[in-house]
């Protein structure tokens, strides 16, 4: 199917497809609950704020590396430590972090739709999302809906940063139409992010408490639309999907193109 008469949903990995929190049943094992999970938020967060730092000084490191040492800064700022091996263990685990519930009705509808193409996009280093598209038992079984494998490491910046979404973009075919590009996240700033490079963004809020995020004022600092986990994406966007496509369909056949 050429690329002009599709529409592309790129799916953000962590946080929208899989749990991060989920990580917190393996620190458990050396922690026991309560305390995995705090550290478990805590490795999140300094996980996203080393991107957006490395990004504000005009660095780079793998996603790998940074998830290895935002680990080791979460431990330390709770005052515990862990040795290299389960250090190791832990991000063979990450490579097998739980699917949200709402993630699998997803595929049905995309089978059912042919001019609605998914991609991954992500963050993630590729040795990291090829590991988990082909051995994590929870999305393994799915990874063949998803048409491409979009990563950051390729243009050396992390989201926000406007080139890893012209990047995206262009990849799938759609430089200069971003608009045609939805971006399914559930973290306000890449939906943020992805409105500023001109893309259509669904944002994912499984909270239910609405939409939050202050940092740009107008439409530009809102998503497109807003469903309510993975599963509900397609159902939401069927009108804007439509509607683009009859207008895609009808350029493509146009006599003057
Ligand atoms: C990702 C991060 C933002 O997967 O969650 O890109």
């Amino acid at each position: 199917m050429p690329s002009q008469t599709q529409i592309i949903l790129a799916f953000d990995v962590y946080g929208t497809l899989l749990s991060t929190e989920s990580i917190a049943k393996q620190l458990a094992s050396h922690f026991g609950t309560e305390k995995a999970n705090s550290i478990a938020q805590e490795w999140r967060k300094y996980q996203l704020e080393y991107t957006w730092r490395l990004n504000s000084m005009n660095r780079f490191q793998s996603f790998s590396d940074v998830t290895r040492n935002s680990l080791k800064h979460a431990l330390a700022e709770t005052g515990d430590f862990l040795g290299d091996g389960d250090i190791d263990g832990l991000m063979k685990a990450y490579n097998n972090l739980s699917v949200f519930p709402d993630v699998p009705p997803l595929f049905s509808q995309l089978q059912s739709t042919p001019n609605i193409t998914a991609t991954i996009f992500s963050n993630g280093a590729s040795s990291m999302i090829s590991a988990t598209l082909s051995e994590s038992p929870d999305i393994s079984p799915y990874a063949k809906h998803f048409k491409d494998v979009v990563v950051v490491e390729e243009v050396r910046k992390f989201k926000p940063h406007p080139d890893v979404y012209h990047h995206l973009c262009e990849r799938v075919g759609k430089k200069g139409s971003e608009a045609d590009v939805w971006l399914v996240s559930s973290n306000p700033f890449d939906v943020v992010g992805a409105n500023s490079a001109g893309m259509s963004t669904c944002w994912v809020d499984r909270s239910g408490k609405g939409w939050m995020d202050g940092l740009v004022q107008g439409e530009k600092g809102k998503p497109t639309i807003i469903a309510k986990g993975v599963g509900e994406v397609v159902k939401k966007g069927r009108r804007h999907f439509y509607m683009k496509l009859i207008d895609l369909v009808s350029e493509s056949q146009s006599p003057t193109r």
